[in-house]
């Protein structure tokens, strides 16, 4: 996710110089070289940030910040681990108050992503201008003033890519109970999910409306949504996520019980 957004940024005119990175995999600081970043396995004193952005797995945050909170006392502090909450961040980083915590998703890896973005009370206009400048490299952005709605941000989009994965398999394999090769099952299923979702994002229609338009009376669609209706898809689909943002809390209670 490092990558993805030192990529990003890069691409949108940031100075490779301007950029450092700490990473205690000997692998992935040689990657970062070959993008022409700094990479090193720990601060290096002589240096100075003004935005520092946590990208470790939630379970390494609470080692990660410990290896560096003596340097982050005037940075403002971004941070992309799922589940950590900015009370349990700020407590590892001795009270710190000028955290922006963000759930980016996997699209992010292609810019194509959506973060969802919470700033606790220290984090002024600017702040936010250069947190958000940091998620557009990973897509769009939208901020929330409760930093409850991350876990919702979690359940649907941050593991929105798995349900969408999952739909697209389910079409696939559809496809070949219908007689298609896999190479054409694969790219009508996948190229359907992406026409049909540019098509929602540019439309002034609702989804719904835009079903009701390709759901002709006795038609393909119709038989098809018919049969999903009785059997309580949308409902599925609805506790699932639900589901997926109780897990999101129980794991926020996990990460920073300590
Ligand atoms: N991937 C996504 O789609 C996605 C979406 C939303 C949020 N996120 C969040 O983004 C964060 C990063 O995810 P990722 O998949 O990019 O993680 P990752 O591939 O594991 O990258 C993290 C890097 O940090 C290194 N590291 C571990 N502990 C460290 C420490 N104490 N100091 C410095 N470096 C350390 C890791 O080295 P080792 O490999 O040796 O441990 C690894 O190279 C996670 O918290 C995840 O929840 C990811």
């Amino acid at each position: 996710m490092a990558a993805a957004l030192i990529g990003g940024m890069l691409q949108q005119g940031l100075c490779k110089a301007e950029v450092q990175v700490i990473d205690v995999s000997d692998s992935a600081r040689r990657r970062f070289e070959e993008m022409g970043i700094a990479a090193h396995p720990q601060w290096d004193s002589r240096t100075r940030a003004d935005v520092v952005v946590f990208a470790v797995k939630p379970q390494q945050m609470k080692d990660a910040v410990s290896g560096v909170k003596a340097h982050c006392g005037c940075a403002l502090v971004v941070s992309i681990a799922a589940g950590i909450r900015c009370a349990d961040l700020a407590r590892w980083l001795d009270g710190h108050g000028r955290i922006v915590r963000a759930m980016p998703n996997t699209p992010a890896l292609i810019g194509a992503g959506v973060s969802g973005l919470y700033p606790t009370a220290g984090v002024d206009a600017a702040d936010r201008r250069a947190a958000e400048q940091i998620l557009s490299a990973a897509g769009k952005s939208v901020w929330f003033d409760d930093e409850t709605m991350l876990d919702a941000v979690t359940a649907v989009s941050g593991s929105g890519p798995g349900y969408v994965f999952y739909f697209v398999e389910a079409l696939e394999e559809a496809a070949l109970t219908l007689g298609l090769d896999s190479r054409a099952a694969r790219l009508l299923a996948v190229e359907t999910f992406l026409g049909a979702a540019k098509l929602a994002a540019s439309s002034d229609d609702e989804p719904a409306v835009l079903r009701a338009k390709v759901t002709s009376k006795g038609g393909t669609t119709e038989s098809a949504i018919e049969l999903m209706e009785s059997r309580d898809i949308k409902a599925c689909i609805i506790a699932a996520v639900q589901r997926a943002g109780q897990r999101a809390a129980e794991l926020g209670d996990l990460f920073g019980k300590d």
